[in-house]
């Protein structure tokens, strides 16, 4: 059995539920690489408290390397380091928020950020989406009747959904942002994960003309170990994010893999190992899709475009969780979709995540999943 912070993976069950890389993804020797060459330069200033921003040298390579995937240029002042997205989230959270407050979130939403904002003893209000994402229509009617500490958004390839907010939506989101005076919290973890076509322009691009602080991390597109990741807003917004107590006391965050993961942007290895995720995602999308045609073709799901996840409807209104009894018994799971709203809804749906898996297993996972839903 494999232990992990966030769950354990007992080895004869499929569990399409885990929302995690496949080990044998994560890039070891890339990172041993990476790792001999910092330590070669004989400079242990890595090794001391870091500037509270982030490591300069990163914030410059990684504004290269956004300025680039993004097509718009991308201040280097204007990133703030952190340790991963959970924890841009809760920074976000202790400086924009007081207990009790409203934070809109979609329905579904990222059940992990759910529990964040739980911790601030924040109060979710979910807002509704569609294949195009939030819809702006819900949101502004919301907007008139609550004043939230800030929106929460996963716009590029959602999770749990997929779905992706069009680019007219992202507009008008950053227009609301201004017109009634809120922030819009953007997670694009997922955003350079795509297998067919670019996403539409990152949150991240709308700093002028929206209230925006984008989450960025390295955790779905290099390892999650790492605990490296970053917000992106305006320059002086990132500056602000410097002066509290936390980064005070403790440093900038994370100056020992800073030092590392620089390396690796500078090198051609950080792009190499994107391209390589790249294709074997898309080779696992494939694989799970045909697997959900052949074995459950009743079950009605939109084919991601990049991230992580299936958002399937079940077939005949079937409960999720009901059948999570079962499926125990066909040594398959899943996530059921009532775990991903704030409103306790969603029970006909399931997550199914092709990431931790090959494509083989991904497909035993599915026959399973139908013998589940028989049986
Ligand atoms: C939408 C979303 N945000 C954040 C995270 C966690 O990111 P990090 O490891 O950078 O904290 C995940 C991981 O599953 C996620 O799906």
């Amino acid at each position: 059995m494999i232990l992990t912070t966030q769950m354990h993976i007992d080895p004869s069950v499929i569990d399409l539920g885990v929302g995690q890389p496949q080990l044998a993804l994560l890039p070891l020797q890339r990172i041993r690489r990476a790792a001999e060459a910092r330590f070669a330069q004989g400079d242990p200033s890595f090794l001391q408290y870091g500037a509270e921003q982030g490591d300069g040298y990163l914030r410059q390579e990684l504004a290269k390397f956004l300025s680039q995937g993004y097509g718009f240029p991308v201040d280097t002042e204007a990133l703030f380091i952190t340790n991963g997205a959970s924890m841009g989230l809760d920074l976000v959270c202790t400086l924009f928020s007081q207990p009790g407050d409203a934070v809109f979130v979609e329905e579904p939403s990222y059940f992990l950020a759910l529990r964040i904002l739980a911790d601030h003893r924040l109060r979710p209000v979910a807002i509704s989406v569609d294949e195009n994402g939030l819809i702006p229509e819900a949101l502004e009617a919301e907007l008139k009747r609550t004043r939230p500490a800030f929106l929460y958004t996963i716009p590029t390839f959602q999770n749990p959904s997929g779905y992706t907010l069009s680019q007219e939506r992202r507009q008008c989101l950053a227009a609301l942002s201004r017109e009634y005076d809120f922030y819009i919290v953007a997670d694009e973890v997922y955003h350079f994960l795509h297998y067919t076509a670019q996403p539409p322009r990152a949150f991240a691009g709308y700093t002028v003309e929206g209230n925006i602080l984008s989450l960025g991390s390295f955790s779905k597109i290099l390892a999650p170990g790492l605990r490296l990741g970053w917000i992106h807003t305006d320059a002086k917004r990132a500056k602000s994010f410097a002066h509290t107590g936390l980064l005070d006391s403790g440093g900038g965050m994370n100056p020992f893999t800073s030092a590392l993961i620089r390396g690796m942007l500078e090198s051609s290895e950080f792009d190499a190992n994107l391209r390589e995720l790249r294709q074997v995602y898309a080779a696992r999308v494939a694989a799970m899709d045909s697997a959900l045609r052949l074995y459950i073709p009743e079950a009605a799901y939109q084919t991601p475009q990049g991230g992580y996840f299936f958002w399937v409807r079940l077939p005949d209104g079937k409960d999720a969780e009901a059948l999570m009894a079962q499926a125990e018994k066909y040594k398959v799971s899943f996530r059921p979709g009532v775990r991903f709203s704030s409103r306790g809804e969603l029970r006909h749906y399931a997550r199914l995540c092709f990431a931790y898996y090959e494509a083989d297993q991904l497909i035993q996972g599915v026959e399973r999943l139908k013998q589940a839903l028989e049986a």
